[in-house]
């Protein structure tokens, strides 16, 4: 098809990345879709190539068939995964994990992918970043840590390209039910000896029921292929349900104490066990 346009999409072989991008090729879009457990070849519509995003050589190695197939005129950054676990027991590997796969996994992407939009005069660039980009959830110290750098590094990335054309948008997910348990594990040190396993047990219920009773995904990927299709895209686009549009609000508007209080009520009912 003519004038038909190209996005890449990372993390695209479950939860919110397939679903958005299904949404793109729906919307007719050219779809190249990367993950570790795809094989190279098409399927669904789409090409899928191997990638992992943490390992340098297998980014370059699918931005060269990628760009030679179809240079892309969006990037979709999808790619992520959490260790949940107390920031006291996680460890600095678990922590390591979780920011080598989703903030710096976004950062080799964009470095490899950069010089091919300048190149063209322009290009859109989408990265998942999550309510927990905007907020600290218990026990989610690692994952929280790569949303919030994520957030601060496209604020400086869209004041950069924006001279070549180039715009840059965070999509901000609430809980969505979508997401696989098998991209979710417990740090290793989570055990029932663990001092914070009540609370870690309580939190934890929380955030499995929030998300298996989460938003519809194909409703977020049918949005986000919408926005794209805009000359203009907005630096943020929040997609979550309201109760997380207000804990977002309660947050930025008021004080520290208030919200200790309200995240805290919401996600940990036990107090920790003492010592003897
Ligand atoms: N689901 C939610 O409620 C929710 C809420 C807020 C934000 N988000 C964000 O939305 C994005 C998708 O999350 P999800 O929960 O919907 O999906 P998910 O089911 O957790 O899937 C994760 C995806 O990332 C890919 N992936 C993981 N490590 C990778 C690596 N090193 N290289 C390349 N791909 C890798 C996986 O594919 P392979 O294993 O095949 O590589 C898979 O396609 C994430 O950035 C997440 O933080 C999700």
């Amino acid at each position: 098809m003519s004038g038909q346009k190209t996005a890449w999409v990372t993390g695209a072989s479950s939860g919110l990345g397939l679903h958005t991008a299904l949404a793109l090729r729906d919307d007719g879009w050219r779809v190249i879709a990367g993950a570790r457990s795809f094989e190279d070849g098409e399927a669904g519509g789409m090409t899928r190539l191997k990638l992992d995003v943490t390992d340098e050589e297998s980014v370059a190695r699918f931005c060269e068939k990628a760009a030679g197939i179809a240079k892309p005129d969006a990037l979709v950054q999808c790619a992520g995964m959490l260790v949940l676990g107390s920031c006291e027991e996680t460890s600095v590997e678990e922590f390591r994990r979780v920011i080598d796969t989703n903030y710096l996994g976004m950062v080799r992407m964009n470095r490899a992918v950069l010089p091919l939009m300048r190149e063209r005069g322009g290009g859109k660039i989408v990265l998942f970043s999550s309510i927990n980009g905007l907020l600290g959830i218990p026990f989610q110290g690692a994952y929280t840590a790569s949303k919030h750098a994520i957030e601060g590094y496209a604020e400086c990335l869209q004041l950069e390209v924006k001279p070549f054309g180039i715009q840059v948008m965070l999509v901000e997910p609430g809980d969505h039910r979508s997401g696989s348990d098998k991209y979710r594990p417990h740090a290793a040190a989570m055990t029932e000896k663990s001092p914070y396993a009540a609370a870690y047990k309580s939190a934890t219920d929380r955030i499995h029921r929030d998300e298996t009773g989460g938003s519809d995904p194909d409703r977020l990927g049918r949005i986000v292929a919408r926005t794209l299709d805009r000359k203009r895209i907005p630096l943020r686009k929040r997609v979550a349900s309201a109760d997380q549009h207000l804990a977002v609000w309660v947050h930025r508007f008021l004080g520290a104490r208030v919200n200790r209080w309200v995240l805290r009520c919401y996600y940990i009912r036990k107090k920790p066990v003492k010592p003897e």
